[in-house]
């Protein structure tokens, strides 16, 4: 059993609380910039949509989106909410584990907030999988906390750049980091740290597109 604080807990408990609710109908900043890089009708897999405002508006611009979380809550809650939508599905998929989707099957896959949460070994295994489901020339878009943030380094050190604070473990990105998970397997075709308030908190990320190798 891991010494840290389990997360799937943490995180079904916030969404049974609905502690996202208020960004439902938001699509986040960096959705909108990234749809604009997508071929027209891409196939989508976005991995921890939480309440599914980017994957709903990824559906919206002509996309066929499968929008996956740990969360069996969430993800309830959303196949209610857009059960209109025939190009947006619903799933549970908990991302540390071998994605049960065929090789080279969508065009993008998409992650925003949602790969800060791993040790390096598993972000590791996780860019793999990524990897093997993309087509060959698709597109990996990823926005992270970086470790500009006001957050890293508080609460206690799991591992380089990975601390664990009221339950919540956070695995802050730099530049250098990301370029080296990209290494051999992506083109990078963005990579930029810049300051935003995240759920109404002054935060620092670090967003990057890559082009399948
Ligand atoms: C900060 S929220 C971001 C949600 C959404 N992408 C957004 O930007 O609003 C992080 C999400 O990642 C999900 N998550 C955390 N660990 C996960 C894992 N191992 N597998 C799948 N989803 C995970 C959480 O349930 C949560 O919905």
């Amino acid at each position: 059993m891991s010494r840290y604080p389990n997360q799937k807990l943490f995180w079904e408990k916030h969404h049974k609380a609905d502690t996202h609710k208020a960004y439902i109908d938001s699509p986040s900043r960096f959705a909108r910039e990234v749809e604009e890089l997508f071929p027209p009708g891409a196939t989508v897999l976005e991995l921890g949509c939480g309440v599914g405002a980017d994957a709903s508006y990824f559906a919206e611009q002509g996309n066929t989106i499968t929008a996956t979380d740990f969360s069996e809550a969430v993800i309830r809650q959303n196949q209610q909410r857009y059960s209109n939508r025939n190009n947006l599905a619903f799933q549970v998929l908990d991302i540390s584990k071998p994605f049960p989707f065929s090789k080279h099957s969508y065009d993008v896959v998409y992650a925003h907030l949602s790969l800060h949460y791993f040790t390096d070994s598993v972000t590791r295994k996780i860019v793999n999988y990524i990897h093997t489901v993309l087509k060959p020339d698709g597109l990996f878009c990823f926005m992270c906390k970086s470790t500009d943030d006001p957050l890293y380094g508080k609460g206690i050190q799991i591992e380089k750049d990975m601390f664990e604070k009221e339950g919540h473990i956070r695995h802050f990105f730099s530049e250098t980091y990301a370029k080296e998970l990209f290494n051999k397997k992506f083109n990078i075709q963005l990579l930029e740290s810049g300051k935003e308030d995240l759920y109404g908190y002054p935060s620092a990320y670090i967003q990057v597109v890559g082009r399948n190798i």
